[in-house]
Protein backbone atom coordinates (compact mmCIF):
# COMPACT_ATOMS: atom_id res chain seq x y z
CA UNK A 1 0.00 0.00 0.00
CA UNK A 2 2.84 2.41 0.73
CA UNK A 3 5.05 1.66 -2.01
CA UNK A 4 1.88 2.32 -4.43
CA UNK A 5 1.48 5.10 -3.10
CA UNK A 6 4.66 6.40 -2.87
CA UNK A 7 4.69 5.89 -6.66
CA UNK A 8 1.69 7.50 -7.62
CA UNK A 9 3.13 10.60 -5.62
CA UNK A 10 6.27 10.66 -7.75
CA UNK A 11 4.45 10.18 -10.83
CA UNK A 12 2.15 12.94 -9.53
CA UNK A 13 5.32 15.06 -8.63
CA UNK A 14 6.92 14.61 -11.73
CA UNK A 15 3.83 15.64 -13.84
CA UNK A 16 3.18 18.91 -11.87
CA UNK A 17 7.05 19.64 -12.40
CA UNK A 18 6.63 19.12 -16.05
CA UNK A 19 3.48 21.16 -15.83
CA UNK A 20 5.52 23.81 -14.29
CA UNK A 21 7.91 23.84 -16.49
CA UNK A 22 5.37 24.49 -19.32
CA UNK A 23 1.87 24.54 -18.92
CA UNK A 24 -0.38 23.98 -22.21
CA UNK A 25 -3.96 25.67 -20.78
CA UNK A 26 -2.60 28.34 -19.71
CA UNK A 27 0.47 28.62 -21.70
CA UNK A 28 3.01 29.26 -18.86
CA UNK A 29 7.02 28.69 -18.86
CA UNK A 30 7.71 28.14 -15.38
CA UNK A 31 4.85 29.53 -13.99
CA UNK A 32 4.76 32.45 -15.74
CA UNK A 33 3.61 33.95 -19.16
CA UNK A 34 6.35 34.72 -22.03
CA UNK A 35 5.49 38.69 -21.91
CA UNK A 36 5.86 37.98 -18.03
CA UNK A 37 9.02 36.35 -18.58
CA UNK A 38 10.21 39.57 -21.26
CA UNK A 39 9.04 41.96 -18.94
CA UNK A 40 10.72 40.68 -15.94
CA UNK A 41 14.40 40.43 -17.83
CA UNK A 42 13.58 44.21 -18.98
CA UNK A 43 13.54 45.00 -15.71
CA UNK A 44 16.46 43.13 -14.58
CA UNK A 45 18.54 44.76 -17.71
CA UNK A 46 17.49 48.59 -16.53
CA UNK A 47 18.11 47.76 -13.02
CA UNK A 48 21.64 46.28 -13.96
CA UNK A 49 22.60 49.35 -16.13
CA UNK A 50 21.09 51.72 -13.47
CA UNK A 51 23.59 50.42 -11.13
CA UNK A 52 26.73 50.39 -13.53
CA UNK A 53 26.08 53.58 -14.15
CA UNK A 54 25.74 55.11 -10.32
CA UNK A 55 29.02 52.81 -10.25
CA UNK A 56 30.72 54.55 -12.87
CA UNK A 57 29.03 58.29 -11.99
CA UNK A 58 31.01 57.72 -8.73
CA UNK A 59 34.16 56.55 -9.84
CA UNK A 60 34.64 59.25 -12.25
CA UNK A 61 33.33 61.80 -9.47
CA UNK A 62 36.03 60.31 -7.01
CA UNK A 63 38.57 60.29 -9.67
CA UNK A 64 37.66 64.11 -10.97
CA UNK A 65 38.05 65.19 -6.58
CA UNK A 66 41.68 63.82 -6.57
CA UNK A 67 43.91 66.11 -7.84
CA UNK A 68 47.63 65.30 -9.29
CA UNK A 69 48.79 67.88 -7.30
CA UNK A 70 48.07 66.62 -4.12
CA UNK A 71 49.05 63.27 -2.25
CA UNK A 72 46.74 60.37 -3.24
CA UNK A 73 46.54 59.34 0.98
CA UNK A 74 48.53 60.99 3.54
CA UNK A 75 47.86 60.57 7.76
CA UNK A 76 45.75 62.66 8.98
CA UNK A 77 48.99 63.43 11.44
CA UNK A 78 52.43 63.63 10.14
CA UNK A 79 55.12 63.93 12.48
CA UNK A 80 58.99 64.25 10.32
CA UNK A 81 61.84 61.87 10.88
CA UNK A 82 65.32 62.64 10.59
CA UNK A 83 67.95 60.82 8.63
CA UNK A 84 71.55 60.95 8.68
CA UNK A 85 74.49 60.15 6.02
CA UNK A 86 76.77 58.47 5.91
CA UNK A 87 74.20 56.01 7.03
CA UNK A 88 76.12 52.70 7.40
CA UNK A 89 74.37 50.52 9.24
CA UNK A 90 75.54 47.83 11.39
CA UNK A 91 73.24 44.77 13.60
CA UNK A 92 71.24 47.10 15.21
CA UNK A 93 70.98 50.35 13.38
CA UNK A 94 73.41 53.09 12.39
CA UNK A 95 77.03 52.46 13.45
CA UNK A 96 79.45 54.97 12.13
CA UNK A 97 83.37 53.18 12.90
CA UNK A 98 86.14 54.13 10.95
CA UNK A 99 89.88 55.07 12.40
CA UNK A 100 91.19 58.42 11.32
CA UNK A 101 94.71 57.51 10.84
CA UNK A 102 93.41 54.75 7.73
CA UNK A 103 92.39 56.32 4.68
CA UNK A 104 90.93 53.45 3.70
CA UNK A 105 88.79 53.09 6.37
CA UNK A 106 86.86 56.17 5.45
CA UNK A 107 87.42 56.55 1.70
CA UNK A 108 83.81 54.73 1.02
CA UNK A 109 82.15 57.03 3.66
CA UNK A 110 83.67 60.29 1.81
CA UNK A 111 82.45 59.17 -1.54
CA UNK A 112 79.48 58.04 -0.32
CA UNK A 113 79.14 61.91 1.05
CA UNK A 114 80.02 63.99 -1.88
CA UNK A 115 77.44 61.57 -4.29
CA UNK A 116 75.07 62.83 -1.41
CA UNK A 117 75.79 66.51 -1.82
CA UNK A 118 76.66 66.27 -5.54
CA UNK A 119 72.46 67.68 -5.91
CA UNK A 120 73.69 70.52 -4.06
CA UNK A 121 76.24 71.61 -6.54
CA UNK A 122 75.65 75.66 -7.20
CA UNK A 123 75.55 74.52 -10.76
CA UNK A 124 73.20 71.51 -10.41
CA UNK A 125 70.97 73.75 -8.25
CA UNK A 126 70.58 76.78 -10.67
CA UNK A 127 70.25 74.09 -13.55
CA UNK A 128 67.28 73.05 -11.56
CA UNK A 129 65.79 76.58 -11.55
CA UNK A 130 66.49 76.68 -7.33
CA UNK A 131 66.13 79.90 -5.93
CA UNK A 132 68.24 82.01 -3.84
CA UNK A 133 66.00 82.69 -1.16
CA UNK A 134 68.62 84.62 1.69
CA UNK A 135 67.24 87.99 2.46
CA UNK A 136 64.19 87.29 0.30
CA UNK A 137 60.78 89.00 2.02
CA UNK A 138 58.02 87.16 -0.17
CA UNK A 139 59.51 83.74 -0.75
CA UNK A 140 56.46 82.32 -2.02
CA UNK A 141 56.39 85.10 -4.35
CA UNK A 142 59.17 84.08 -5.78
CA UNK A 143 58.88 80.55 -6.13
CA UNK A 144 55.47 81.46 -8.40
CA UNK A 145 56.50 79.71 -11.50
CA UNK A 146 53.23 79.38 -13.34
CA UNK A 147 49.82 78.54 -11.74
CA UNK A 148 50.38 74.73 -10.18
CA UNK A 149 54.36 75.15 -10.32
CA UNK A 150 56.45 76.35 -7.94
CA UNK A 151 60.72 76.37 -7.62
CA UNK A 152 62.41 75.92 -4.34
CA UNK A 153 64.96 77.46 -2.34
CA UNK A 154 68.29 76.30 -3.16
CA UNK A 155 70.38 74.85 -0.80
CA UNK A 156 74.30 74.83 -2.07
CA UNK A 157 77.20 73.03 -0.59
CA UNK A 158 78.89 76.29 -0.09
CA UNK A 159 76.41 76.99 2.89
CA UNK A 160 78.34 74.12 4.63
CA UNK A 161 81.24 75.79 5.70
CA UNK A 162 83.91 73.64 7.00
CA UNK A 163 81.75 70.67 6.11
CA UNK A 164 81.90 71.43 2.35
CA UNK A 165 83.94 69.96 -0.07
CA UNK A 166 85.62 73.11 -0.93
CA UNK A 167 87.04 73.48 2.59
CA UNK A 168 88.26 70.17 3.41
CA UNK A 169 88.54 67.26 0.78
CA UNK A 170 87.43 64.43 3.46
CA UNK A 171 84.49 66.43 5.27
CA UNK A 172 86.92 66.39 8.36
CA UNK A 173 87.46 62.58 8.61
CA UNK A 174 90.77 62.58 8.27
CA UNK A 175 91.12 64.41 11.18
CA UNK A 176 89.13 62.97 13.37
CA UNK A 177 86.32 65.89 13.23
CA UNK A 178 83.95 64.20 10.94
CA UNK A 179 80.84 65.86 8.96
CA UNK A 180 77.31 64.28 9.41
CA UNK A 181 74.67 65.32 7.03
CA UNK A 182 71.20 65.97 8.47
CA UNK A 183 67.74 65.70 6.67
CA UNK A 184 64.51 66.22 8.07
CA UNK A 185 62.07 63.83 5.82
CA UNK A 186 59.39 65.94 3.66
CA UNK A 187 56.27 65.65 4.62
CA UNK A 188 53.84 67.78 2.12
CA UNK A 189 52.56 70.96 3.13
CA UNK A 190 54.56 70.65 6.59
CA UNK A 191 54.80 74.23 8.03
CA UNK A 192 56.46 74.58 11.53
CA UNK A 193 54.42 77.15 13.69
CA UNK A 194 54.79 81.08 13.26
CA UNK A 195 57.70 80.44 10.66
CA UNK A 196 59.58 79.64 13.20
CA UNK A 197 62.95 77.04 12.52
CA UNK A 198 62.72 73.24 13.42
CA UNK A 199 66.20 73.40 14.93
CA UNK A 200 68.46 70.33 15.35
CA UNK A 201 71.16 69.44 18.54
CA UNK A 202 73.30 66.19 18.98
CA UNK A 203 74.20 65.15 22.09
CA UNK A 204 75.51 61.83 23.25
CA UNK A 205 73.38 59.45 25.86
CA UNK A 206 76.05 59.55 28.21
CA UNK A 207 77.03 62.69 29.22
CA UNK A 208 80.86 64.36 28.40
CA UNK A 209 81.18 62.17 25.36
CA UNK A 210 80.74 64.17 22.88
CA UNK A 211 81.74 67.33 24.19
CA UNK A 212 82.05 70.34 21.28
CA UNK A 213 79.99 70.43 18.14
CA UNK A 214 79.37 73.10 15.40
CA UNK A 215 76.35 72.92 12.82
CA UNK A 216 76.27 74.09 9.75
CA UNK A 217 74.82 76.84 8.04
CA UNK A 218 73.78 76.79 11.50
CA UNK A 219 71.43 74.62 13.79
CA UNK A 220 67.89 75.07 12.20
CA UNK A 221 66.22 73.99 8.71
CA UNK A 222 65.53 77.14 7.58
CA UNK A 223 61.91 78.03 7.38
CA UNK A 224 62.08 79.18 3.94
CA UNK A 225 62.27 75.20 2.84
CA UNK A 226 58.52 75.15 3.88
CA UNK A 227 55.82 73.76 2.95
CA UNK A 228 57.25 71.16 0.47
CA UNK A 229 54.27 71.32 -1.89
CA UNK A 230 54.25 68.17 -3.54
CA UNK A 231 56.39 65.79 -6.22
CA UNK A 232 54.24 67.63 -9.02
CA UNK A 233 53.97 70.76 -8.14
CA UNK A 234 57.78 71.46 -6.78
CA UNK A 235 59.42 69.31 -8.71
CA UNK A 236 63.05 70.22 -7.75
CA UNK A 237 62.78 70.26 -4.53
CA UNK A 238 65.80 70.00 -2.31
CA UNK A 239 66.01 69.41 1.46
CA UNK A 240 67.30 71.55 3.01
CA UNK A 241 70.85 69.99 5.71
CA UNK A 242 72.45 70.73 8.97
CA UNK A 243 76.21 69.96 8.76
CA UNK A 244 77.18 68.94 12.11
CA UNK A 245 80.62 68.68 12.70
CA UNK A 246 82.34 66.83 16.03
CA UNK A 247 85.00 69.45 17.13
CA UNK A 248 85.66 67.15 20.49
CA UNK A 249 84.85 63.77 21.38
CA UNK A 250 85.68 60.93 23.49
CA UNK A 251 88.34 58.71 20.78
CA UNK A 252 88.43 54.94 20.28
CA UNK A 253 85.32 54.95 22.47
CA UNK A 254 81.72 53.82 20.88
CA UNK A 255 79.46 55.66 21.78
CA UNK A 256 75.69 56.65 21.17
CA UNK A 257 74.52 60.13 19.84
CA UNK A 258 71.32 61.40 19.53
CA UNK A 259 70.83 64.24 16.98
CA UNK A 260 67.11 65.50 17.90
CA UNK A 261 64.92 67.61 15.94
CA UNK A 262 63.11 70.56 18.02
CA UNK A 263 59.96 72.43 16.88
CA UNK A 264 56.41 72.81 16.94
CA UNK A 265 54.91 69.92 14.85
CA UNK A 266 57.86 68.00 15.52
CA UNK A 267 57.83 64.82 18.12
CA UNK A 268 60.79 63.36 19.06
CA UNK A 269 59.43 61.01 21.57
CA UNK A 270 57.35 58.33 19.61
CA UNK A 271 58.86 55.12 21.41
CA UNK A 272 57.33 53.38 18.47
CA UNK A 273 59.32 55.18 16.12
CA UNK A 274 62.76 55.35 16.88
CA UNK A 275 63.87 57.81 13.93
CA UNK A 276 60.30 60.07 14.68
CA UNK A 277 61.65 63.50 15.04
CA UNK A 278 65.42 62.23 15.69
CA UNK A 279 68.29 59.80 14.85
CA UNK A 280 69.97 57.52 17.06
CA UNK A 281 73.68 56.01 16.03
CA UNK A 282 76.87 54.18 17.33
CA UNK A 283 80.18 56.34 16.89
CA UNK A 284 83.20 55.40 17.46
CA UNK A 285 86.13 57.19 15.91
CA UNK A 286 89.71 55.42 16.19
CA UNK A 287 92.77 57.56 16.26
C1 LIG B 1 79.85 71.18 -9.32
O1 LIG B 1 79.66 70.98 -10.70
C2 LIG B 1 80.66 71.60 -11.50
C3 LIG B 1 80.26 71.45 -12.94
O2 LIG B 1 79.44 70.35 -13.15
C4 LIG B 1 82.01 70.95 -11.20
O3 LIG B 1 83.01 71.58 -11.95
C5 LIG B 1 82.29 71.10 -9.72
O4 LIG B 1 83.49 70.43 -9.40
C6 LIG B 1 81.17 70.54 -8.90
N1 LIG B 1 81.40 70.84 -7.51
C7 LIG B 1 81.35 69.90 -6.59
C8 LIG B 1 81.58 70.34 -5.20
O5 LIG B 1 81.14 68.73 -6.85
C1 LIG C 1 63.50 71.40 -12.83
O1 LIG C 1 64.79 71.13 -13.29
C2 LIG C 1 64.88 70.92 -14.70
C3 LIG C 1 66.32 70.62 -15.04
O2 LIG C 1 66.84 69.65 -14.19
C4 LIG C 1 64.39 72.17 -15.42
O3 LIG C 1 64.39 71.94 -16.80
C5 LIG C 1 62.98 72.51 -14.98
O4 LIG C 1 62.56 73.72 -15.56
C6 LIG C 1 62.93 72.65 -13.49
N1 LIG C 1 61.54 72.84 -13.07
C7 LIG C 1 61.17 73.78 -12.21
C8 LIG C 1 59.71 73.86 -11.91
O5 LIG C 1 61.96 74.50 -11.65
C1 LIG D 1 71.83 88.92 2.87
O1 LIG D 1 71.93 89.87 3.91
C2 LIG D 1 73.13 89.76 4.66
C3 LIG D 1 73.07 90.78 5.79
O2 LIG D 1 72.13 91.72 5.58
C4 LIG D 1 74.32 90.00 3.73
O3 LIG D 1 75.54 89.88 4.44
C5 LIG D 1 74.30 89.00 2.59
O4 LIG D 1 75.32 89.27 1.66
C6 LIG D 1 72.96 89.05 1.88
N1 LIG D 1 72.91 87.98 0.90
C7 LIG D 1 72.42 88.14 -0.33
C8 LIG D 1 72.43 86.94 -1.20
O5 LIG D 1 71.99 89.19 -0.73
C1 LIG E 1 86.63 76.36 9.71
O1 LIG E 1 87.86 75.72 9.90
C2 LIG E 1 88.94 76.61 10.04
C3 LIG E 1 90.24 75.82 10.07
O2 LIG E 1 90.04 74.59 10.68
C4 LIG E 1 88.76 77.44 11.29
O3 LIG E 1 89.81 78.36 11.45
C5 LIG E 1 87.44 78.20 11.17
O4 LIG E 1 87.18 78.90 12.37
C6 LIG E 1 86.31 77.25 10.90
N1 LIG E 1 85.10 78.00 10.58
C7 LIG E 1 84.04 77.97 11.36
C8 LIG E 1 82.88 78.78 10.94
O5 LIG E 1 84.03 77.32 12.36
C1 LIG F 1 52.49 82.40 17.20
O1 LIG F 1 52.89 83.73 17.46
C2 LIG F 1 51.92 84.51 18.11
C3 LIG F 1 52.45 85.91 18.31
O2 LIG F 1 53.55 86.15 17.53
C4 LIG F 1 51.60 83.88 19.48
O3 LIG F 1 50.56 84.61 20.12
C5 LIG F 1 51.13 82.44 19.27
O4 LIG F 1 50.94 81.81 20.52
C6 LIG F 1 52.17 81.67 18.49
N1 LIG F 1 51.66 80.32 18.22
C7 LIG F 1 52.36 79.23 18.49
C8 LIG F 1 51.71 77.93 18.20
O5 LIG F 1 53.50 79.27 18.92
C1 LIG G 1 62.31 73.40 21.81
O1 LIG G 1 61.82 74.61 21.27
C2 LIG G 1 61.00 75.35 22.15
C3 LIG G 1 60.53 76.57 21.40
O2 LIG G 1 60.07 76.26 20.14
C4 LIG G 1 61.78 75.72 23.40
O3 LIG G 1 60.94 76.37 24.30
C5 LIG G 1 62.34 74.46 24.04
O4 LIG G 1 63.17 74.80 25.12
C6 LIG G 1 63.16 73.66 23.04
N1 LIG G 1 63.60 72.41 23.63
C7 LIG G 1 64.85 71.98 23.57
C8 LIG G 1 65.13 70.69 24.21
O5 LIG G 1 65.72 72.64 23.02
C1 LIG H 1 94.23 53.14 13.76
O1 LIG H 1 95.18 53.03 12.76
C2 LIG H 1 96.52 53.21 13.21
C3 LIG H 1 97.42 53.18 11.99
O2 LIG H 1 97.16 52.08 11.19
C4 LIG H 1 96.86 52.14 14.22
O3 LIG H 1 98.17 52.34 14.70
C5 LIG H 1 95.86 52.21 15.37
O4 LIG H 1 96.07 51.14 16.27
C6 LIG H 1 94.44 52.12 14.83
N1 LIG H 1 93.54 52.32 15.94
C7 LIG H 1 92.64 51.43 16.32
C8 LIG H 1 91.83 51.75 17.51
O5 LIG H 1 92.50 50.38 15.73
Amino acid sequence: MATFNEKRTCSERMQNFGRFVWNPDTGELMGRTLIKWVYISLYYVAFYIVMIGLFALSIYSLMKTISPYEPDYQDMIQYPGVTIRPDVYGDDGIRLIYNASEEKSYSGIVKMIRNFLSVYNKTTQQEMMNKDCSNVSDVKQLLMAGERLKYACEFTTDMLGNCSYEKDKTFGYASGQPCLFLKLNRIINFIPDNKTSPTIRCYSKKEGELQEVEYFPNDAFGAQYFPYYGRKTQPNYTNPLVAVKILKIMYNTEMEIVCRANGSHIISDNPHDPYEGKVTFKLNIQK
